[in-house]
């Protein structure tokens, strides 16, 4: 499908009826989960996924400081995406709970106060610097969602296969297909933005091939992102999906030919990983 104006993709975007809605969660087994065994390596990885999820508030937030936060479409999507990831850390909680990997009653308030001063303070720089590019900047804003987009939901695919759990694999496919929609959206506007734009295709370009990384670092800790990456991206398989199924659908954004971070990080990441190191793997 081919969109026109930012607005069009928006109105494709109201049409999607959620995926997750509360019949759906209703008539997931969670009585179930016990009943297939968890590999407890996966815990970490659970976590992380689950804190991203929750973090996208912050994110929301901060976007809502700078020009791509104040654009109305823009801002009317990220209303009901905030809401959606929301969903997707809570159904992730409950599971690990429900698998018997207790989590405390304020985990949401544990994951928003475990974040750095450190990094609310490069989040504020970072958002001066964006509201000095100003509207062009939307377009980096976009081609960044699309690639967070894109990994969730290939790590929920990856997830599906390393768990192999019933109960699990039906939260993640509801869970992918609303990343899919989101996946939809930013990668549109993406194009949108950066058609015709060669400045905005420039600072694109810049910015996530200097400063790419996989979401939720700097937020959680290094350790856990790596353990995150290696164990789900880590062999050859995993290094493949990441290169089919993101960093080639972001090469054919407009202004981003050849462009290999995504891969090239990743890549990166597992080689210099350990996932023994995180204490939980197999000896
Ligand atoms: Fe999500
Ligand atoms: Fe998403």
């Amino acid at each position: 499908m081919t969109f026109e104006t930012n607005k069009d993709v928006l109105d494709w975007f109201e049409k999607q009826p959620r995926a997750l809605t509360d019949e759906f969660i209703d008539q997931i087994p969670w009585n179930e989960v016990r009943n297939y065994r968890f590999d407890e390596r996966l815990v970490p990885v659970l976590m992380y996924m689950r804190d991203i999820e929750i973090l996208t508030d912050m994110y929301h937030q901060e976007l809502l400081r700078t020009p791509t936060g104040k654009d109305p479409i823009i801002s009317k999507f990220m209303e009901r995406w905030g809401v959606e990831e929301i969903t997707h850390g809570e159904l992730l909680n409950r599971f690990l709970n429900e698998a018997g990997f207790e989590t405390s009653d304020e985990w949401k308030e544990e994951i928003t106060g475990s974040v750095s001063r450190y990094y609310h303070l490069y989040a504020r720089m970072l958002t001066s610097f964006t509201n000095c590019v100003g509207k062009s900047f939307t377009a980096t804003h976009m081609a960044y969602g699309t690639i967070n987009e894109l990994s969730a939901a290939q790590s929920y695919r990856r997830l599906i296969q390393l768990a192999d759990h019933p109960v699990l694999t039906t939260i993640l496919k509801g869970i992918i297909r609303e990343e899919s929609v989101h996946t939809h959206f930013y990668l549109s506007v993406a194009r949108l933005e950066l058609r015709n734009n060669n400045f905005a295709q420039k600072i694109a370009r810049f910015v996530i091939e200097k400063f790419w990384n996989p979401v939720g670092s700097g937020a959680r800790p290094e350790d856990l992102t790596n353990y995150t990456i290696a164990t789900l991206f880590g062999d050859t398989e995993g290094l493949e999906w990441i290169d089919r199924l993101v960093t080639r659908r972001v090469q054919d954004l407009p202004g981003f030919d050849g462009v290999t971070k995504i891969t090239d990080r990743i890549a990166q990441i597992g080689h210099e990983t350990n996932v023994r190191e995180f204490g939980l793997a197999d000896a």
